[in-house]
This record gives structure tokens, C-alpha cells and sequence, in this order.
């Protein structure tokens, strides 16, 4: 097991779901929902797991990869995709299956989640590869299966968070056990520095009003 295949294993279950929801008989309501209800508690329980379980760790091991400005902003900006996400859930929820309206919402979510998973590859699937131990990567990704399991029955209601506060508060976190072991061998066990570059031109506004 590791938490970055288990993460874009999972990634590409939610982009064959989507694309099942865009071929499915329109007319079918009953079967819309339940296709949807099955993606949505994958969609909750695969973010919340990341905030549980993956971040904290990115945020104790983590360079800053490809784009992203530093590790802190690239888990901001996750945790701020996480919630841009959830409010489409909340929307979908709220519509009638199958009218006009639930396929905005729908469709929003896609468009939040497509853009979400991108960057969550390039840039924090990435950096965590270049600095986690392949025994820390196992570790947490039997953790995120484990809570997911749990969940899979129920899903778990959609709950915000402040990006600003979950860095703070994850960062001062004791870690587990477990983590603090296989944490402990990370550093040595990493096999690649990581990756020295220019600033992107996409990084930032601020880096790329720099380079000009
Ligand atoms: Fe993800
Ligand atoms: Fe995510």
C-alpha cells in the first residue's frame, strides 16, 4: 500500500463516475441518484481521509513541489478546493435529481474536482514521493483506507474548514505514534532532494511579475 497510489487510484474512480453520471439515461432519477450518492460519499470520505490523514504529514515533510509556492500554500489551497467542493455537494443535495438545476450543481463539482486533483498530483502527490519513506507512505495509506471503510456505509457530512487555522493547528500537532517512527527514517530514507528550479511562470502572481 501507499497513500499517493491509493490517492490517484481513487482519483481516477471519481473521473469514471463523473463520466458515468454524463452517459447515464436522463430520464432515469433513481438510477442518477444512486450513482451520485455512491460518488459523493467517495468524494467526502476521500477528502476528509487526505485532512486526516496525508496532510499533516505533507505539511511535516514537504518542500514545496512543481507550482507551488511553499508546502503551507499548497495545503491551504487544498483544504480551500476541499470546501469549494463540499459547497457544490451541499448544492447538488438541495436540487431536484435529474432537473436542470442538480446538473449545474453536478457539473460544478466536476469543475472544482477536476481542477483539484490536478493540482494535488503535480504538486503535494509529488512533493510527498521526494520526502516520504515508502514505510511512512504505507503506514498512512492503511490509516486512510481504514477511516474510508469505516465510512463507506454512512459518508460523512461535508464539513468546512479554515484553511489558515488547519495549517496552524495541523502543524503544531503531536504526530502518532506511528508516524513519529516512520517519520523519524523519512528524512534518510528519501532518495531525492528536492527539486531545485526557477520560480514557475504559474507559481504565482507575484513570481511572475518577478521574472518580468
Ligand atoms: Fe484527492
Ligand atoms: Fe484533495
Amino acid at each position: 500500500m501507499d497513500i499517493t497510489q491509493i490517492i490517484e487510484h481513487q482519483h481516477a474512480e471519481q473521473r469514471r463516475m463523473f463520466a458515468m453520471l454524463e452517459e447515464w439515461p436522463r430520464d432515469d432519477s433513481e438510477g442518477l441518484a444512486a450513482v451520485w450518492t455512491r460518488l459523493e460519499v467517495l468524494l467526502e470520505t476521500h477528502a476528509e481521509a487526505e485532512e486526516r490523514y496525508f496532510y499533516p504529514e505533507l505539511l511535516r515533510l514537504g518542500t514545496g513541489a512543481a507550482d507551488a509556492e511553499s508546502t503551507e500554500e499548497e495545503v491551504k489551497d487544498a483544504v480551500k478546493d476541499h470546501n469549494d467542493l463540499r459547497k457544490a455537494i451541499r448544492k447538488v443535495a438541495r436540487c431536484r435529481t435529474g432537473s436542470a438545476a442538480w446538473w449545474t450543481a453536478v457539473t460544478d463539482a466536476n469543475v472544482y474536482n477536476s481542477n483539484h486533483m490536478a493540482e494535488e498530483e503535480r504538486q503535494d502527490l509529488a512533493d510527498f514521493r521526494q520526502r516520504a519513506s515508502l514505510e511512512l507512505r504505507h503506514e498512512i495509506g492503511l490509516q486512510f483506507l481504514r477511516y474510508e471503510a469505516l465510512k463507506a456505509a454512512t459518508g460523512v457530512p461535508p464539513k468546512d474548514k479554515d484553511p489558515d487555522a488547519y495549517v496552524r493547528s495541523r502543524t503544531k500537532a503531536a504526530a502518532s505514534p506511528t508516524a513519529k517512527k516512520a517519520a523519524r527514517k523519512a528524512a534518510a530514507a528519501a532518495t531525492t532532494a528536492p527539486v531545485k528550479r526557477a520560480a514557475s511562470k504559474k507559481a504565482s502572481k507575484e513570481a511572475a511579475s518577478a521574472e518580468s
